[in-house]
């Protein structure tokens, strides 16, 4: 029997999974035993810290670097979710390089991750828009549950009850693997100021060395702009298949929050915040 935080979501190693997913406890061990190739690539966040966003600039620098990998799907299935499924999906079968995506912990994930050094793109997002955009998407996809109030959501995102659990955890346990991981952090918040500059800095991290032209192409796709234009980065056809009932592009900015926080919650969060988080040399982009 699953251990059950809410009717939506079950906690298994002091993470929260999806009651409506088919993967259960055994799914997620077994995870831990895909075979894993050194050329793979890994694009780890907490949910809605920009991994959509990500995978549009990792699918457009591979196509730059290598022609070959051009394909006519979405980005739904060219960076497939590592635990999406169960044990036999045929995601693994992808030509290499290959990219997945996931929101598992560091020690949830492959052993091959570490054992042969994989790279691993870390996106992570200020907490605090990434608690309104959760928000929104809880109310969007039929996994979860539509929280009763904002006030109610607020609570269940800092007690570590959302969809995955802490975000807190999340970050502090990236941030502690990160000797073991050939981990590159990147800050949404950086992408949002600079996404060029971001752009260059991924490509430099992959070892794929393109032209400024290649370069200025891969931002231009990227752009929020393009991206909710562009069917295959926009996840619009998730809508068409009732599995969400709203776009997921949907403000893309930094600072949001100050719409939906009251100054107590705000206050409240700011000391939770430095309770968990102080003693890391990280620093959060609140506001653009
Ligand atoms: P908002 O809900 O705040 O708008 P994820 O892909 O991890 O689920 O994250 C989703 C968030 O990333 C959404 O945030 C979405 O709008 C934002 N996003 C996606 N593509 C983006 C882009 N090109 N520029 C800025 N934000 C983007």
């Amino acid at each position: 029997s699953l251990d059950l935080v809410s009717p939506d979501l079950f906690r298994y190693k002091r993470k929260n999974f999806l009651v409506r997913d088919k993967l259960r406890p055994k799914d997620l061990d077994d995870l831990q035993h895909v075979d894993i190739r050194p050329t793979d690539i890994f694009l780890i966040t907490y949910p809605k810290s920009g991994t959509a966003w990500m995978q549009q600039i990792l699918v457009k620098i591979m196509e730059a670097a290598q022609p070959d990998w051009v394909e006519d799907a979405t980005n739904r299935v060219r960076v497939p979710w590592l635990e999406e499924r169960t044990a036999d999906n045929p995601f693994r079968e992808r030509p290499d390089p290959r990219i997945f995506g996931s929101h598992l912990p560091p020690d949830m994930l492959p052993k091959g991750v570490k054992d042969k050094r994989v790279k691993v793109v870390y996106v992570w997002r200020n907490p605090k828009d990434v608690l309104v955009s959760l928000y929104h998407f809880a109310q969007s996809w039929v996994m979860l549950d539509s929280p009763k109030s904002f006030g109610d959501f607020f609570q269940q995102f800092l007690n570590g009850n959302a969809y995955m659990g802490s975000w807190f955890d999340h970050v502090r346990e990236y941030y502690a693997a990160q000797d073991q991981l050939d981990i590159l952090w990147v800050q949404y918040e950086s992408m949002l100021k600079d996404l060029r500059g971001e752009v260059v800095k991924v490509c430099a991290f992959l070892g794929k060395n393109l032209t400024d032209e290649a370069i200025d192409h891969v931002v231009e796709m990227s752009t929020f702009k393009n991206m909710k234009a562009d069917p295959k980065a926009n996840y619009k056809d998730l809508i068409e298949t009732n599995r969400y009932k709203k776009e997921t592009m949907r403000k893309g900015v930094a600072g949001d929050w100050k719409n939906f926080f009251t100054v107590a919650q705000n206050e409240h969060f700011d000391k939770v915040f430095e309770e968990k988080m102080s003693d890391l040399p990280l620093t959060c982009v609140w506001e653009i």
